[in-house]
Order: structure tokens, then sequence, then C-alpha cells
């Protein structure tokens, strides 16, 4: 990529000028993910990175959730994400009303949100899960009955995994919701040898026809620890570009479906944020109050 090479050196070296740091999720773009991301990982590790950086400036190579969980766990450093239309359909499919009337629904039961929601609905809850410590998180409550809010189709893969029974809301990644155990099962005919592995946001048939299920960075340490001959990882696009250079040896049979709200950041508008110091995130203190408690506890868990 030889029209990035300066856009790369420069914004390393705003870097430093300002004292940032950039992390940047597993579905970051290779040139992104390896060439100006500081931390590298899934949301559970970006959010232990949040807490524990002593730079005064966090550049949210990710998804929007994911920038108001850094912002709860680091209030003093500045947050920025290059593009705030950076959604998630997981976040965007739930509001703190909702949460409200859950509770009302279900008077004691506790409630676990998926870190992919809203700092406001987080707000509304008594802990965060990621999809790497879900059933810990879940099972941790010690209690027979709990809501699994927003994703379907984790909470149903929770639920496969745990004697405690899991309420779902109706939530769905609009990436991972478009695989079918269909097409999974065309793939490992026509590709004999195939592994597969996927993202527990995946519905039931996808996840029953996959070999492994777990988080972006427990897929990314399966391929690295088992290193199949051949894989494919249900999940976003970029996954296996990054990983790939790590793992020369396995060939990676890729699926294509991209997060439109991921793609949103570029190198180009990276260096923007750091240049113009946009767009920070902020969160009203009483929800991030009430919200960094939710995080605070997953994270003391899984420490
Ligand atoms: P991970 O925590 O597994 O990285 O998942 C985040 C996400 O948005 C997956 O779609
Ligand atoms: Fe949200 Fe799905 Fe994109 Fe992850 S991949 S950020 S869950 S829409």
């Amino acid at each position: 990529w030889p029209h990035y090479a300066p856009l790369i050196k420069s914004i390393n070296a705003l870097k430093a000028q300002r004292n940032a740091v950039i992390l940047a999720h597993n579905y970051m773009t290779p040139e992104i993910f390896h060439c100006v991301a500081d931390f590298r990982g899934d949301s559970l590790q970006l959010a232990k990175e949040a807490a524990r950086t002593n730079a005064k400036v966090i550049v949210q190579a990710g998804v929007h959730f994911m920038a108001e969980t850094s912002k709860l766990l680091s209030p003093e450093k500045t947050v920025l994400i290059p593009d705030m239309r950076a959604g998630c359909s997981l976040a965007s499919s739930i509001t703190p009303e909702d949460v409200r009337m859950l509770r009302e629904a279900y008077p004691g039961v506790p409630i676990v949100t998926y870190v992919n929601t809203s700092a406001a609905v987080k707000a509304e809850c008594d802990i965060t899960c990621t999809s790497s410590n879900a059933v810990q998180v879940v099972e941790s409550l010690g209690v027979p009955r709990v809501l699994c809010i927003p994703d379907q189709y984790l909470a149903k893969w929770v639920q496969s995994q745990t004697k405690v029974q899991v309420i779902a809301w109706k939530g769905a990644c609009e990436v991972h919701e478009r695989f079918t155990g269909e097409e999974l099962r065309a793939m490992r005919a026509d590709e004999p040898g195939l592994k597969i592995i996927a993202h527990p946001e995946c519905p039931p048939d996808v996840i029953e026809a996959a070999d492994f299920t777990g988080s972006t960075s427990g897929m990314i340490n399966w391929v690295k620890d088992k290193r199949p001959r051949k894989v494919m990882l249900v999940t976003e696009c970029s996954m296996a570009s990054n990983v790939a250079v790590e793992v020369p040896d396995v060939e990676f049979i890729r699926p294509c479906n991209l997060c439109p709200h991921m793609k949103r950041i570029s190198l180009e508008n990276i260096y923007e944020s750091l240049v113009h110091m946009q767009y920070e995130v902020t969160v009203d203190p009483d929800v991030a109050e009430r919200a960094r408690r939710a995080v605070e506890r997953m994270v003391n868990l899984t420490n």
C-alpha cells in the first residue's frame, strides 16, 4: 500500500505529539490494524486497555459503543472516534425505556447487557458482558434466571452453555445474522478438511455447523493455536486478513460480510481525528456513573 506510507508516518508522529494511543478492534482493516494501532483486540481487551493506558488521548478505531466504554473507564482522558456515524445494529436495537420496561416485567431478575449497547442502556443494567465472558458473567450472579440483552443469538448461545435460565431480547447483529447453517454445510462439502469457527452473534444453526465458537480474539487464538490447514472465520471480513499475515501456513476460505459501521473508520479519518482532535465522545455524568458501575463489575470479575 505505497500510498498509505506518508499517512501512516504522519499518524504515528501525531500520536507521539498528542500523547495518544489508538485502540483498534479486530475488525479494523489491515493497514489500521498492523500499521498504526497501539493495542488490538476484542471488546473486552480494548475496554481493559482503556482503563490501563497512561496516554492522554484515546483514538477508538472501532464503533461508538466501544468509544463510550473507553470514556466510562477513563473519564479524565479525551476519547475520540474518527467518525461519529460508526454505530452498531445491536446498540440501536434497545433503548433505556425498553430496559426499564423489562425491569417491570421481570422484577428481581438481574439484567446482563452485552457491551454492544449505549452508555444510557448500560446505566439501566446490573452488569455488562462481552462475547468472551458472557457465560462467566451470567453464572457469577448466582441466580436461577437472568435477562441477557440485546442480542437474541448471543443469549441463545449462552443458554446452550449454562443451566441458568436466560431470557433474551430481540436484537441481532446485521453482519452475523446473514450467515446460514446451509451455506456452512455447503462450504464444508466443497472444501474437505475445512475447519469452521464462528462468533456467538451468529444464529444457532450456524453455531451448530461450526467446530468452535468464540469472541473475535478467541477465534484468532484458536487459529494460531490449532493451525488448521484450511479455516473459515464466520465473522466480519477483516478478521481473516488481519490474522492471515501471522499464520502463513493456514489457508483462509473467506466468506465476506462487512460491518458497514466498522468500515467507516479509515486511515484518512484517523489522521483527521488527531489533527483536529475530533470527534470527542462524552457521556452525561449521571449516566456515566451508573453505566461505569455495570462495566467495572464485569472488568473486576475477569481481571
Ligand atoms: P468481540 O468482543 O468478540 O470482539 O465482538 C465485538 C463485535 O462487535 C462483534 O461483532
Ligand atoms: Fe455491531 Fe455487528 Fe458491526 Fe459488531 S459486527 S459492530 S455487532 S453491527
